[in-house]
């Protein structure tokens, strides 16, 4: 949760009112029925995914703190709970989506009806639940880019290809020669700062001792990675980890997620010539983990990668700019490229607590804490992150087989 000081009550009015679950534009809108089918037992619906994060400002704002508020309708909080043991029992997540009722008219109903709420009872309403409507905010465009790559897993099972969102003109740079930066090394702080908002898990701020590294200036591409597939890189053994190797083989693994036969790719945009030099996405940890072997270098850890973007601007990149993740403009020799935007980096950390970390009381301690269990560390965003919510130290995490998120990698090398 926040760990800041209470956010004005007009700033955080106005951004109450400007947070969107889905600010894209689509090229044709959601059906009922696209709303509503759950492609895997990980994704959930759009229509899910809209009343979730409607629930949770029901629940955490105006129930816990508007006296005499009533629900919009008693079921919901059985239907729409995601995974808080402190709110009770809840629908299955892999049965999302079978909920045809209620309708995608009514949860828009519900939305209307929460958000008027909050917004009445916003002024008068005590620091604590300021900082529960800020982070209901936060939570907000977390699930805004989870609708939208839910969205691409699902469509990426219809053959006929659908776009949702319409292509952008994109730059015919070529992909810049990879360079290399030096890292920060010795005693660093990382952690969030305190000033502004943070989820609980990015801190405390602490130090860690970093031996000298470097790291690529920009990300793994396409075109490099075409390379190792072509070198029978899912077919080496030698480079996979024990459990990477027995789920390239248990599932037949042999190129990212999405990618298609003849250089081509179905994203958010359908499907599209895969660009060589882009940045290559939809991989797992698992393959992140071997690219980076076979090219004899290795992933950064997170506190590298951390301590590196403190003065990269959290805000630059491709984020809800463009369908997927695109060329950038070659470096121009003065440090990293492609921190932020594009693609989640996976690193070679694990999803641990910090030095000191405590789980914020009630329910919403459940929301970081308890899953900091078999998952790994991703830095950055990608080109679904709402502009706006990114943070060098931000820590998103997927089990290291998960591949349907805008995922990449970053090198790291160690000096010698
Ligand atoms: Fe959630």
């Amino acid at each position: 949760m926040a760990s800041a000081a209470p956010a004005r009550t007009d700033d955080l009015l106005t951004r109450f009112r400007a947070r969107r679950a889905l600010t894209i534009d689509l090229a044709t809108p959601l059906s009922d029925a696209d709303a509503t089918v759950q492609s895997m037992p990980d994704a959930s619906p759009a229509k899910w995914h809209l009343a979730h994060t409607t629930w949770f400002f029901e629940t955490f704002v105006l129930r816990d703190h508007v006296p005499g508020y009533e629900p919009f309708d008693a079921h919901f909080a059985y239907l729409f709970n995601s995974y808080y043991e402190a709110e009770g029992a809840r629908h299955a997540r892999p049965q999302r989506g079978m909920l045809t009722r209620p309708s995608l008219d009514r949860v828009r109903a519900y939305r209307a009806h929460v958000d008027a709420a909050v917004e009445a009872a916003l002024p008068s309403l005590p620091a604590a639940a300021h900082n529960l409507i800020d982070l209901g905010c936060h939570h907000e465009a977390q699930h805004e880019e989870l609708l939208l790559t839910d969205l691409l897993h699902l469509m990426s099972l219809n053959p006929t290809n659908p776009a949702v969102w319409p292509r952008t003109p994109q730059s015919t740079s070529e992909a810049a020669t990879l360079g290399w930066v030096d890292g920060r090394s010795g005693l660093v702080e990382i952690g969030h700062n305190g000033t502004g908002f943070a989820f609980d898990c990015e801190g405390p701020r602490h130090r860690v001792h970093l031996t000298p590294h470097a790291l690529a200036d920009r990300l793994v591409t396409n075109g490099e990675w075409q390379d190792f597939v072509e070198a029978g890189g899912y077919r080496d053994a030698a480079l996979w980890l024990s459990d990477g190797w027995a789920w390239v083989q248990a599932n037949g693994i042999e190129a990212p997620l999405h990618w298609r036969d003849d250089w081509q790719q179905f994203g958010l945009d359908g499907l599209t010539r895969r660009d060589p030099a882009a940045p290559v996405a939809h991989i797992s940890y698992y393959e992140a983990d071997a690219y980076a072997r076979w090219t004899g270098f290795r992933l950064p850890t997170e506190s590298e990668w951390e301590a590196a973007a403190a003065t990269v601007d959290p805000a630059s990149g491709n984020q809800l700019d463009v369908a997927g993740p695109v060329r950038t403009l070659p470096a121009d020799g003065s440090g990293l490229t492609q921190m932020f935007g594009d693609v989640w980096q996976w690193t070679a950390s694990a999803f641990l607590p910090h030095p000191g970390f405590r789980a914020a009381e009630g329910a919403v301690g459940e929301y970081n804490g308890k899953f900091m269990s078999g998952q790994m560390v991703l830095k950055g965003a990608s080109c679904a992150t709402p502009r706006g919510t990114s943070r060098a130290s931000y820590r998103n995490f997927f089990p290291p087989a998960a591949r349907w998120q805008f995922t990449g990698l970053r090198l790291a090398r160690d000096f010698e």
